[in-house]
């Protein structure tokens, strides 16, 4: 039996998502940018996303930036953003996903001054280390919402207000918290959000950056001028429509209760689990944790043999497998981080999928450890 439980990676597609998609491929063909009819119905199309999306947000219509993901929203924040500034210094975070981490860091390699700061065990960033690190030449603070790894949601609100009093501007990835908790250019006195629609059952390879009215932007890839001139190239139509056909559709906050009974189960079965962020506020569908002495790697690709679909805490670059760099920001020891693994509840699954997969830990636990005792 197949059990998906790895929705902070991706999700299965929403039947509304992929029947919009279908639907404005089939009769919105036309260029949005074109002048007859055909034009003007793939115009129509992304008008009512962008009114569905605005609205989902608590901004207006011309805030929205669609673009083709998380990665990119954040990429067109951050360079577009500091591209129309006086070099100077940015406070981020060194839990951040890589899509804030590299543009940040291709900044400063460019000049530019930053701070990165570090959570506390719990995975939180304070705001107060927020304030300790502004200085009179900070010309951006990026903070995501809630991390992807260990699902620990973040002061955004409190940085905002600090932010705003002070005219920085303030760049939120809420990729992880759509769907899962309110998200608000207002409250959170954001001044840019970025969002992906796979996340929350859309197509992969969509999303949007909100600008707030009156924040400066250079395009990064300049071309033809749609987007208001902020992002170059012809908007993904179906892909768009099927973002916000997704919007609202898929319901994770009644997960929490799955999720703490699966971290109870698996306390109970295995005393040395060290589960991260615990004490903080998580979103309600993400357990990260590690299994003391055993690679994080081995048991996924045991619990794939078993049909379970999970995320490790390690990840992949240049074919060199890395402990996570959020866990060990958090005070974790190398060991711990590299035998972590990540559960990310979704709508789909049962109470069912979250014994079994504590069945099937217990399982391949005995079998690892009998393996390395016949060794
Ligand atoms: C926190 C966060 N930011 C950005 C991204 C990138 O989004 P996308 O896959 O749409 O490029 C992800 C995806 O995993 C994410 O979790």
């Amino acid at each position: 039996m197949q059990r998906y439980l790895d929705y902070n990676a991706t999700c299965p597609p929403l039947e509304a998502a992929l029947e919009a998609q279908v639907e404005a491929a089939q009769q919105a063909y036309g260029n949005p940018s074109s002048l007859h009819w055909a034009g003007r119905n793939a115009r129509r199309v992304l008008d009512d996303a962008r009114d569905a999306l605005a609205a989902h947000v608590g901004s207006e219509s011309g805030s929205v930036v669609f673009t083709s993901g998380g990665t990119e929203a954040n990429n067109l924040a951050i360079s577009g953003y500091c591209a129309t500034q006086k070099t100077g210094h940015i406070i981020t975070t060194a839990i951040e996903h890589p899509a804030v981490l590299q543009p940040v860091a291709r900044l400063e390699e460019a000049g530019w001054q930053v701070t990165r700061l570090r959570p506390s065990r719990s995975g939180a960033i304070s705001a107060d280390d927020v304030l300790d690190a502004l200085r009179d030449d900070t010309r951006l603070v990026a903070v995501m919402a809630a991390n992807n790894e260990t699902g620990v949601v973040q002061p955004i609100a409190k940085i905002g207000a600090l932010c705003r009093e002070r005219d920085i501007a303030f760049m939120v990835d809420a990729v992880q918290v759509l769907g899962k908790a309110k998200v608000s250019l207002r409250d959170w006195q954001a001044d840019f959000i970025s969002l992906s629609a796979h996340k929350i059952g859309g197509p992969r390879g969509v999303g949007a950056l909100i600008v707030r009215r009156g924040m400066s932007l250079q395009e990064i890839a300049p071309g033809g001028g749609q987007e208001r001139k902020r992002r170059s190239g012809t908007e993904n139509v179906p892909g768009i429509a099927g973002f916000t056909a997704a919007l609202g559709g898929m319901n994770f906050t009644s997960l929490s209760r799955m999720r703490d009974d699966f971290e109870t189960a698996l306390t109970a079965q295995m005393r040395d689990v060290v589960i991260f962020g615990q004490g903080a506020e998580r979103t309600p569908n993400t357990s990260m944790f590690c299994i003391p002495g055993l690679d994080g790697e081995t048991l996924l690709m045991q619990l794939d043999l078993a049909g379970f679909a999970v995320a490790s805490g390690s990840a992949c670059s240049s074919g060199k497998r890395e402990p996570s760099h959020v866990l060990l920001a958090m005070g974790a020891s190398q060991e711990q981080a590299r035998s972590s693994l990540r559960v990310s509840f979704g709508p789909s699954n049962t109470e069912q999928d979250a014994t079994a997969l504590v069945a099937e830990l217990g399982r391949i636990r005995q079998r690892l450890r009998s393996m390395a005792g016949a060794a």
